[in-house]
């Protein structure tokens, strides 16, 4: 009887990155075929270096089950999960260097709506009153200064007891603490908001449950949520966060930069608050965004 030639190694713990990695060998995509190598040479060096127990294993396959269950149409857990282990940010920065020419980046995050309310420049976003009024302004250039007339600022934030519209359909009028601004000649924007208050991410689930058994607490530091485009130039989403807020040295999801950080300010200027609509003093916080130009290439990784 002919024995089949065997051209392939066989299992072992010794090899068994290399074992699976060559049944990948014949990948059309190269690009597929690289990442999946990578990856299982990662895993399977993970789960040499802590020796997983098979309990583990099963927790794990359990706990990765129940993050597939809790998402929904309005939910969703793996990109929370991405978030807490810092993937998500390490994502977001890798693809959008800016070696300072440009404003940096940071998460999407889950409340940003597809189609924001269109605003107009000095809008109150605040729609139901309440919270510390807060004026914000900036202006929109390019990485040499040109100002981008026309640009547009996607806006969005909680409320004063650390809630977005969408999680508060009840309590919150829809829209509220959102907008769409176009800015003007000189790129410039403003509009009149509340002071941000610092909140949880959703933390009722398996992302949670990792929290709470790694004495990690779910906050987030004050932050305003920020889109800004201008045709030809690189978008940025990006956030302005609170100088004085509790958590900037520990956000749940890793997103606090140095350079978004800004204070702010109260103002005792009658005329400016006056002309701004809002009653003297008043709070005021200032954020500028630099975008990079879209036919210029991005900026390599630092060495
Ligand atoms: C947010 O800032 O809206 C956010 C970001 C990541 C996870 C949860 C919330
Ligand atoms: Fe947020």
């Amino acid at each position: 009887m002919d024995v089949p030639e065997r051209t392939r190694e066989l299992f072992s713990e010794e090899r068994s990155a290399e074992v699976v990695a060559a049944s990948f060998a014949d990948t059309p995509d190269p690009r597929l075929r690289q990442v999946l190598t990578s990856l299982v040479s990662h895993l399977h060096a993970f789960v040499k270096d802590v020796e997983l127990t098979e309990d583990e294993w099963s927790a794990a396959v359990d706990f990765l089950t129940r993050t597939g269950q809790t998402c929904s149409d309005v939910r969703q857990e793996f990109i929370l999960l991405s978030d807490v282990l810092g993937v998500s940010m390490l994502v977001e920065t890798i693809n959008h260097r800016t070696r300072g020419t440009s404003t940096e980046s940071t998460v999407l995050g889950p409340f940003h709506l597809v189609e924001s309310p269109p605003r107009a420049l000095g809008d109150d976003i605040n729609l139901d009153g309440k919270g510390t009024p807060c004026l914000v302004s900036g202006q929109v250039t390019g990485p040499d200064g040109e100002p981008l007339a026309g640009a547009t600022i996607d806006v969005w934030q909680t409320n004063e007891d650390g809630f977005y519209d969408v999680q508060q359909p009840d309590v919150q009028p829809p829209g509220n603490l959102r907008g769409l601004f176009t800015a003007d000649e000189h790129g410039r924007f403003r509009f009149r908001s509340v002071v941000p208050r610092y909140y949880p991410i959703p933390d009722d689930g398996p992302v949670g449950q990792l929290l709470a058994a790694t004495n990690r607490h779910p906050n987030r530091p004050a932050h305003l949520h920020f889109i800004a485009s201008a045709p030809g130039y690189r978008p940025v989403t990006t956030h302005v966060f609170v100088a004085d807020s509790p958590y900037l040295d520990s956000d749940a999801v890793f997103g606090v930069k140095e350079s978004l950080v800004r204070d702010v300010h109260v103002v005792d200027d009658p005329a400016r608050a006056a002309e701004a609509g809002l009653a003297n003093p008043f709070h005021a916080l200032t954020f500028d965004l630099v975008l990079l130009r879209a036919d210029r290439p991005p900026p390599e990784a630092s060495r």
